[in-house]
C-alpha cells in the first residue's frame, strides 16, 4: 500500500510539473517539434506474413521539448493505404502507453495486408499523427495450404547434391499482385523466372534474406515466409524454383536428432488477377520437377560448400530443358506444425563487409628448429584497397587476413582455366611460431585449425572458365573465420575477395565509448561477439562442430545482447524452440532448437526463465511472459522434483557448474542458488501477470516468495558455517549467495562483502570465476557497495580479466580468459573459441552501472528510467591503472534514444549529459561529493531548470526527477 501510494505521489508531482514546465515553455508549436515515427507492429516494422490475431502496436514519439508526453492516442487500421475501409478505430484513448498496443478490432482476415496510423496527443492535446506508410500482413493465419506437399528428390543420390526443384505455371490474366508462402526442411532460396526472391523495399532495391526459413526444433515447429512477388511474375509462362541444402534439418549440426531425414520443399503461390479472380499454385509431386546435378554439389554447415560453376545453367528460367529431371517425391519426415515467421531474419550485413588488412602469399616451409617451422612468406600486400589483382599459381597459398573475427564467408572474383579447383579454408586464429608446446598446429604463419575440431569449414570451388572472371559466394554454409587461405590446382587471379558478414539483423541500438582505448576495444569485441553468434537463434561459437543454441550462454549474456541490439521479436521467436525443446517433466534443454545434450542443467535450463522476463523488462513486451509462463510453471515442478532424501532444494543438474572458471566451485551450490534465483524470478513474473492483488497470479507470486525463502533456509544449514559465512570459499559462491540474498542478517552479509573483496584483492585485483560467476560479477559488486572493486577488474590488465584478451589481440570475446597467451600460445583444449560471447556480459554492468541506464520493473520498457550514472570515483588505484575520466553510452529504447554521458573534470567537477525520450521520465541519481555540493543544469542553479519535476537528497546522492529532453549537469 504504501509503495503504491509513493508511485502514485510521484505521478502527480511529476504531472504537475509537466504542465508547469509546458506553460511556461511552449510557447513555439510542440507539433514543430515533435513528430510521431518508427511505426512497428509485434515490434517489427511493416512485418509482412505475420499469424498473430491481435497484433502489438508500438510508436516513438520524438520531440526537441523538454517535457514532450503522450495524454492520448488513436490507432486507425484500414484494409486500403488512403483509409477509406477503416476495419478498426480506437477511438481517442486516454493514456501514455505507447508500446505494445494490441489490436482490438474485428478477426483480421490471412493473407491481407493492412495499413495502419496514430494520432496522439500530447500534453498540452495538441495533435500529432505519424506520416509513415505503415503497414503488416498476415500470412495464411488458419486458411490452410490448399494440399500443397512437401516436396522431395525421388531418390536420394550419394553424394548429397543440393537438390534444385522447378514448376512451370501459365498465367492467363493481367496480374494484381501475388505472394508466395514457402518453407523448406532444410535452408533454401526461391527463384522466380530466374530471379532471386526478396523483399522489395520502398526505394525500389530488394532485400534477401539467407538461410530461410531459419532455425526451429523441427519435432514441433518449422517456420514458412510470405515474399511478395508480384514484379516477378508476367501473364504467360513462369518458372517458380527453389533449391534446399541441409542447413540444421540434416547434416553433422542436427546431431542425428530427426535420424536421417530427407529434404524437402513447399510452396503455396496465391496469384491475383486485376478482374478479381486468383490462381493458387502449390508443390505436388507430379508437377514439380527435380535434378540433383545442380553447382551447388555439398552444402553443409559445419563442412562448408563444394560447388562446380560448370554445372550453373538457366535452371530457374522459363524455356531451360527440364526434360532430364525427374519427378518428385512425397517427404513425410515432418510432423510437427508450420508456423509464420516473425523475427529480423539472416541477411547479408553488407555496412559491415570487411575489405583485407593484409594478404600473405607463401611456398613451402622454412625448417625453423621448431615443430613445424615457420611458412616461407614470399610475398606480403598489406594495401589491398583499392582492389588488386592477386596472382595465385599452383604450390603457393595465399592467406588473408580480414583484420576482425567475423561469421560469414568470403565473396571472390576470381579468373582461371575451367576445371581449376579453388579452396579456401577459414581459421580465427594463426599459427605463430610452429611449435607444439605453443599448441600450434602448423607451421607459423599458417591457419590454426584445431579448434574447429570436425568441422571442414572449407569451400571448393571449381572455375567455369569466364574470359571476364567468375564471382562467387557460398549459400548453404558460414564459416566463424578472421584469416582465409587460398590454394588452387593451377594458377589463377584473384580479382577481388571481401569478407562478407552474415547474421541476424536485428538494429542495432547500443553505444558506448569512453576515454580508455582498451575498453573501447573491448566494446568492440563484445559486438563482434554478438553480430557473430546471433545466426537465426543465439548461438555459443560459429566455428567448430558445435553452434548450437546453448541455453547458459545466452542466460549470462542476453541482458547485454538486448543493450546492444533490439531484440523484443528475436527472444520471443527463439523461446518457441526454448518450449518445443522442453522435456515432458518440464526440464528445460541445455540447447535450444533442442538437439546432442540433455536436459535440466542449472544455469543453462533457467535460460527458459531469465530471457523471458529480460524481454519483458527492456522492452514492455508481457506477451512474452503470458507464452512462456506454463512452461516456467513446469520447469518450477521439476526443480521440485529434485528433492532427495537429504534435501528438498537441489535444484537442477550439476553437468556444467560454473563451466570453465579457473577456480572450482561446488556445481551443487550453484544449481541450489539457480533454484533460489528461479524461484525470486518466477515472483516477479507473476506480480507483473497479475491484474490484482486476489488473482491467480498474485497468489503463484506468493507462493513462489514462500519457495524462496526455503531454499534460503535450507542452503543456509547446507552451506554456511557456524558464523554464517559459506562453507564454498571462492568469488563465483559469494556473488551467488549476495546477489540473491541468502545470508542470514544483516551483519553477516556485509562480513560477507568484505572478504568478497578480500578474496579479490588477494587474488591479485583479479577476477578467477567462470560463464556463472562472470555472468553476475559486476553488478553484484556494484550492488554490495564494492564499485571500486567492480571498476578495478573492469581495467585489469593481468591473466584473467577482460582486457587481457585485448592486450592479446582479440577482435571478438574468447570462450576462455586466456584461449591465447603471447606468452604460451593457445590453450591446449579442443574446446578454445575465439568467438563467445559470454563474458562480454561485463558490458551489462557497463551499459547499467556505468552509464547507469536501467528500465524501471514497474515501468519496464523504459517508460521510466532508472538513470545511476555511476563515474570512477576511486581515489586508490592497482598498480598500472587510470582513473577512467568519461563514458558516453546511448540506449535506442522503444520510446527513442536514452544517453548517459559523464567526463570528470581536472578539478573533480563532473559533467552529465543526459538524454530522456519523449513521453518517458526518469529517476536521475547523482553522486555528491560533499553536503554543499552544487549541481547545476545547462549552468543555471538545478531548483529552477525546466523539464525537471523535483530534486532531493538520498544517502549522499541527489534524487532528480526528470521529465523527457535533453540536460546537462553539473557537480562541483
Ligand atoms: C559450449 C558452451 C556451452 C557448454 C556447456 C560448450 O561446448 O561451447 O558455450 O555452454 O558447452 O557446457
Amino acid at each position: 500500500m504504501k509503495k503504491a501510494l509513493s508511485i502514485t505521489a510521484i505521478t502527480f508531482f511529476l504531472f504537475a510539473g509537466i504542465i508547469l514546465f509546458t506553460l511556461t515553455r511552449c510557447s513555439k508549436s510542440s507539433t514543430e517539434t515533435t513528430i510521431v515515427k518508427d511505426l512497428r507492429v509485434e515490434y517489427m516494422k511493416n512485418p509482412v506474413g505475420i499469424d498473430v490475431t491481435q497484433p502489438r502496436f508500438s510508436w516513438k514519439m520524438e520531440s526537441k521539448e523538454r517535457g514532450a508526453a503522450q495524454s492520448a492516442y488513436t490507432i486507425i487500421v484500414s484494409t486500403d493505404e488512403a483509409f477509406k475501409k477503416t476495419i478498426w478505430n480506437s477511438g481517442e484513448v486516454l493514456s501514455d502507453q505507447s508500446v505494445s498496443i494490441a489490436y482490438g478490432g474485428a478477426a483480421l482476415s490471412p493473407a491481407t495486408r493492412y495499413f495502419w496510423k496514430v494520432q496522439v496527443k500530447d500534453q498540452t492535446s495538441r495533435k500529432i499523427a505519424s506520416t509513415e506508410k505503415a503497414f503488416f500482413e498476415t500470412g495464411l493465419m488458419d486458411s490452410g495450404w490448399s494440399n500443397a506437399q512437401w516436396i522431395k528428390p525421388l531418390q536420394r543420390d550419394t553424394i548429397n547434391t543440393v537438390p534444385l526443384f522447378r514448376t512451370n505455371c501459365v498465367l492467363n490474366k493481367k496480374i494484381g499482385s501475388a505472394r508466395i508462402y514457402s518453407s523448406a526442411l532444410g535452408i533454401y532460396e526461391i527463384f522466380i523466372n530466374g530471379k532471386r526472391v526478396g523483399t522489395p523495399a520502398e526505394n525500389g532495391s530488394t532485400r534477401y534474406d539467407e538461410f530461410k526459413p531459419g532455425w526451429t526444433d523441427y519435432t514441433h515447429t518449422v517456420s514458412y515466409l510470405t515474399d511478395d512477388v508480384t514484379a516477378l511474375l508476367n501473364k504467360g509462362n513462369n518458372v517458380v524454383a527453389a533449391y534446399v541444402a541441409p542447413g540444421w534439418w540434416q547434416g553433422g549440426i542436427a546431431h542425428g536428432k530427426y535420424g536421417n531425414p530427407d529434404l524437402g520443399f513447399m510452396a503455396k503461390l496465391v496469384v491475383n488477377y486485376t478482374d478479381g479472380t486468383s490462381e493458387v499454385i502449390v508443390t505436388d509431386p507430379k508437377t514439380w520437377k527435380c535434378s540433383v546435378d545442380g553447382p551447388i554439389r555439398q552444402g553443409d554447415i559445419y563442412n562448408g560448400e563444394v560447388y562446380d560453376a560448370r554445372k550453373e545453367s538457366a535452371w530457374a528460367s522459363p524455356g531451360f530443358d527440364d526434360s532430364s529431371w525427374q519427378t518428385c517425391g512425397v517427404n513425410t519426415d515432418f510432423k510437427g506444425e508450420i508456423k509464420a515467421f516473425a523475427d529480423p531474419t539472416v541477411q547479408i550485413r553488407s555496412q559491415l563487409q570487411r575489405t583485407p588488412v593484409k594478404i600473405t602469399r607463401y611456398e613451402g616451409i622454412n625448417d625453423t628448429g621448431s615443430d613445424f617451422g615457420m611458412v616461407n612468406v614470399k610475398e606480403t600486400y598489406t594495401d589491398t584497397v583499392p582492389v588488386k589483382i592477386i596472382p595465385l599459381a599452383k604450390g603457393q597459398t595465399l592467406v588473408y587476413d580480414m583484420g576482425q573475427n567475423m561469421t560469414g564467408w568470403i565473396k571472390f572474383k576470381v579468373k582461371g582455366k575451367a576445371g581449376t579447383e579453388l579452396t579456401a579454408r577459414f581459421a580465427e586464429m594463426l599459427n605463430d611460431e610452429g611449435k607444439k608446446s605453443r599448441g600450434d598446429d602448423g607451421p607459423g604463419g599458417s591457419l590454426y585449425r584445431s579448434n574447429l575440431r570436425s568441422a571442414k569449414a572449407m569451400l571448393q570451388y571449381t572455375l567455369k572458365g569466364t574470359e571476364q572472371g567468375e564471382e562467387y559466394h557460398p549459400s548453404t554454409t558460414f564459416f566463424g573465420f578472421r584469416y582465409c587461405d587460398l590454394t588452387a590446382t593451377d594458377n589463377i587471379e584473384i580479382e577481388s575477395l571481401t569478407g562478407e558478414v552474415v547474421g541476424t539483423a536485428s538494429e542495432e541500438v547500443g553505444t558506448f565509448s569512453t576515454d580508455n582505448p582498451s575498453v573501447n576495444q573491448l566494446f568492440s569485441n563484445v559486438i563482434w561477439g554478438q553480430r557473430s553468434n546471433f545466426l537465426s537463434i543465439p548461438t555459443d561459437c560459429p566455428q567448430r562442430d558445435e553452434r548450437l543454441g546453448w541455453m547458459g550462454d545466452i542466460e549470462i549474456f542476453g541482458r547485454t545482447a538486448s543493450y546492444n541490439a533490439d531484440l523484443a521479436a528475436f527472444f520471443q521467436k527463439w523461446t518457441v524452440a526454448v518450449r518445443d525443446g522442453q522435456r515432458n517433466d518440464g526440464a528445460f534443454a541445455s540447447v535450444s532448437p533442442h538437439c546432442w545434450v540433455g536436459w535440466g542443467q542449472a544455469a543453462w535450463a533457467e535460460a527458459g526463465i531469465i530471457i523471458p522476463w529480460t524481454t519483458y523488462l527492456m522492452y514492455n513486451n508481457k506477451g512474452i511472459l503470458v507464452e512462456n509462463y506454463p512452461a516456467m510453471e513446469k520447469y518450477m515442478t521439476f526443480l521440485a522434483n529434485q528433492a532427495d532424501k537429504k534435501y528438498k532444494y537441489n535444484g537442477a543438474g550439476t553437468d556444467y557448474g560454473d563451466w570453465v572458471s579457473y577456480v572450482h566451485t561446488d556445481n551443487r551450490y550453484i544449481s541450489v542458488c539457480y533454484y533460489a534465483y528461479a524461484s525470486l524470478l518466477m515472483e516477479k513474473i507473476s506480480l507483473a501477470l497479475s491484474a490484482g492483488k486476489e488473482d491467480e497470479y498474485a497468489q503463484k507470486a506468493v507462493s513462489y516468495r514462500t519457495l524462496y525463502n526455503q531454499i534460503k533456509q535450507e542452503f543456509q544449514s547446507r552451506y554456511t558455517d557456524k558464523d554464517g559465512m559459506l562453507t564454498q570459499d571462492t568469488q563465483t559462491a559469494y556473488l551467488l549467495a549476495l546477489k540473491l540474498d541468502l545470508f542470514s542478517t544483516e551483519a553477516i552479509r556485509q562480513k560477507a562483502i568484505e572478504h568478497l573483496r578480500q578474496l579479490i584483492t588477494d587474488n591479485g585485483n583479479k577476477l578467477n570465476t567462470g560463464f556463472v560467476g562472470t555472468g553476475v560479477m559486476m553488478p553484484t559488486l556494484s550492488d554490495a557497495g564494492l564499485i571500486d572493486v567492480a571498476y578495478n577488474l573492469l581495467l585489469q590488465h593481468a591473466n584473467p580479466s577482460w582486457l587481457y584478451s585485448v592486450d592479446q589481440g582479440a577482435t571478438t570475446i574468447w570462450e576462455r580468459w586466456n584461449s591465447y597467451t603471447k606468452e604460451n600460445g593457445f590453450l591446449p583444449d579442443g574446446m578454445n573459441s575465439f568467438n563467445h560471447y559470454a563474458y562480454g556480459v561485463v558490458f551489462e554492468w557497463m551499459y547499467r552501472y556505468v552509464a547507469g541506464i536501467n528500465p524501471d520493473e514497474n515501468r519496464p520498457g523504459f517508460k521510466h528510467i532508472l538513470l545511476n550514472p555511476t563515474p570512477d570515483f576511486r581515489k586508490t588505484f592497482p598498480e598500472g591503472q587510470k582513473q577512467l575520466m568519461q563514458a558516453d553510452a546511448s540506449y535506442d529504447s522503444y520510446y527513442g534514444k536514452i544517453r548517459s554521458a559523464w567526463k570528470i573534470e581536472t578539478d573533480g567537477t563532473v559533467k552529465y549529459d543526459i538524454t530522456i525520450p519523449a513521453n518517458t521520465t526518469a529517476t536521475l541519481r547523482l553522486l555528491l561529493s560533499n553536503e554543499k555540493s552544487e549541481i547545476l543544469e545547462s549552468g543555471v542553479p538545478i531548483k529552477g531548470a525546466k523539464g525537471i519535476a523535483s530534486v532531493n537528497q538520498e544517502n549522499g546522492k541527489a534524487v532528480i526527477e526528470l521529465t523527457s529532453g535533453n540536460y546537462s549537469f553539473e557537480v562541483r
